[in-house]
């Protein structure tokens, strides 16, 4: 038998790897559906739940949405997503995608304000893949903001691309850390995976679009995406 080289060898563990993550990652999909329904009954009949457990089924719900997301990244980056291309209408996943993280802005105390065109603005892009790049996003401006301030969603056409702007008024990043995020699992959270803007980078390459990031320190950031934009 042929010997591997290093390189190669590397290459077929990454390869397992990814495979193994994928089919972990699915198999968790379900029973964390099952509990999340689970947790959303006793909420609808929480007529005998006092205040601290009612809190504390609240709290199970969004680490439920914690994993849920951290799983969808993972199916991404290990590309055994199903792939199915669909024209989606930017301000309609941008709508939802506010309403997805409504909960966990509430948390932050951090208002999202909408700042939408009022075109009607289409891409070629699976649904689930935009709402993952916005909430990826969104999340990110969240955990950067104080207390009591506002992350800013805006929609807007370029010439043939859509473009959608998040933009929080946060801590920022240097030159250094602006360098590496999107690197695999570069992460500067004590609780952060340091995939989400990889994930984001991967699904905007796949849809030829860009994504560019304007960051100061102590002021702010702002994610500025592209995507090749589809007539209705
Ligand atoms: N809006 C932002 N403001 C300040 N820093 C940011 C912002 N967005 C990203 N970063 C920096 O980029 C790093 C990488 O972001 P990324 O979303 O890839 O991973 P993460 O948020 O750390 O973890 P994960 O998204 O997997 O939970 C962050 O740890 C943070 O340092
Ligand atoms: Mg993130």
């Amino acid at each position: 038998m042929e010997k591997l080289s290093g390189e190669e060898l590397q290459n077929n563990k990454l390869l397992l790897l990814g495979k193994l993550s994928a089919s972990i990652a699915h198999e968790i999909r379900n029973p964390l559906s099952a509990i999340r329904l689970n947790l959303e009954s006793i909420k609808i009949n929480s007529d005998s739940l006092g205040d601290d457990e009612l809190e504390s089924v609240d709290a199970c719900l969004e680490a439920v949405e914690r994993i849920h997301f951290i799983i969808e990244n993972t199916l991404v980056l290990s590309k055994s997503q199903s792939d199915e291309i669909t024209k989606v209408e930017l301000n309609e996943a941008a709508s939802d995608a506010v309403e997805l993280m409504k909960s966990f802005s509430k948390r932050y105390n951090v208002k999202i304000e909408k700042n939408f065109s009022p075109r009607l603005m289409y891409v070629n892009l699976n649904k689930n893949k935009l709402l993952q790049i916005i909430i990826n996003l969104l999340t990110n401006s969240l955990e950067a903001s104080e207390n009591g301030s506002v992350v800013i969603i805006n929609t807007n056409v370029d010439s043939n691309n859509v473009v959608l702007k998040v933009s929080d008024s946060g801590r920022g990043m240097t030159e250094e850390v602006k360098s590496k995020i999107f690197d695999d699992f570069f992460t500067t959270k004590s609780v952060g995976t340091g995939i989400g803007l990889s994930v984001c980078r991967q699904l905007v390459d796949e849809a030829n679009g860009t994504i560019d990031i304007e960051s100061t320190p102590e002021v702010g950031t702002t994610v500025i995406v592209k995507l090749p934009s589809v007539s209705n």
